[in-house]
């Protein structure tokens, strides 16, 4: 079925119900010591506007988690900074909230208790009304029989379902994920996609979602940013033009085509750069490994 967007929820202000602004800004960060330093994103600038779906795309290893990790604020920049709704990122925190693909449901637990674990730890609300919400998100998720399975006995689609319950519990104003459907079957990925399309045309929470499919991400976002290989740096800014709700025949458009068309072909140049690099210092270290 499709659900159209309300435009009560497109018109509710900034920050109201998700609708935060994130900037990076000149943002670099590196791991090793001096010796063995890799330079993982350099002077990083970009923006996700309130509302908006926005998907990073860049090649295998080019520091796409690094930055989810920052903007989560679970790590801190070398340099530049990174702004939440004008005010800077200095730690984690639950307006955040990350969906991993690796599960992060707790196996003890049953999968309504993962989802209210959080706000029963903080306090939030009375015992009721975090069931009742509890409740509520593991229907719109489709999980409302699934409450008191372990997360083991969830298929892979059932697993990330609980963990966006999870996360949107918490009622973060910026959502990230990091590849949520990687490893997913080729029958689950594309409902996983549409599902979670629904929800969020649903109220437009700001998001930043990562991933390595580049169909999907035309499929989901509002915005395309393009990576660089190692150090990332933003090669392409891509608008989506496709209206919403967005619907799988739009994927077959000409314009899909020729989108899709250009980020490819930045990619191809940024792996190939990549393989390049790796043969060169693979040249160099095989001599020294001969005895
Ligand atoms: N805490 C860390 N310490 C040392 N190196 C790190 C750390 N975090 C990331 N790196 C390095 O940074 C580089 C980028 O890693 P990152 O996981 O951000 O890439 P990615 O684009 O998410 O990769 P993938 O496509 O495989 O998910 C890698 O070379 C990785 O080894
Ligand atoms: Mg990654």
């Amino acid at each position: 079925m499709v659900t159209t967007v309300p435009q009560s929820e497109i018109d509710i202000p900034a920050t109201a119900a998700g609708k935060s602004r994130v900037e990076l800004k000149n943002v670099s960060r590196g791991f090793g010591e001096e010796w063995d330093r890799e330079e993982v994103i350099k002077n990083l600038t970009f923006e996700i506007k309130p509302g908006d779906l926005t998907c990073i795309v860049g090649p295998s290893g080019c520091g796409k988690s690094t930055i989810v990790n920052l903007v989560a604020g679970y790590d801190t920049p070398e340099s530049g900074e990174i702004l939440l709704n004008g005010s800077p990122v200095r730690g984690p925190g639950k307006d955040r909230m990350v969906v991993f693909q690796e599960t992060a449901l707790m196996p003890w637990q049953t999968t309504y208790d993962n989802v209210v674990f959080g706000p029963l730890l903080r306090g939030e609300g009375t015992r009721a009304e975090i069931d009742k919400e509890a409740r509520r998100l593991l229907d719109r998720v489709g999980l409302g029989d699934f409450k008191k399975k372990y997360p083991s006995q969830l298929s892979g689609g059932m697993q990330r379902r609980a963990e966006l319950a999870r996360a949107l519990i918490n009622k973060p104003v910026l959502l990230i994920m990091d590849e949520p459907f990687r490893g997913l079957d080729a029958m689950s990925r594309p409902l996983m996609q549409e599902f979670f399309l629904r929800l969020f045309e649903e109220n437009r929470r700001t998001n930043l979602f990562v991933t390595s499919e580049i169909e999907e991400a035309i499929f989901l976002a509002d915005r395309l940013i393009v990576l660089s290989n190692r150090p990332a740096q933003v090669r392409a800014v891509i608008e989506i033009p496709l209206p919403r709700p967005r619907q799988f025949h739009m994927m077959s458009s000409p314009e899909v085509f020729e989108i899709k068309r250009q980020a490819l072909e930045i990619l191809h140049e940024e792996a190939m750069k990549s393989f390049r690099g790796q043969g060169a210092r693979g040249e160099q270290v095989r001599p020294q490994a001969q005895p």
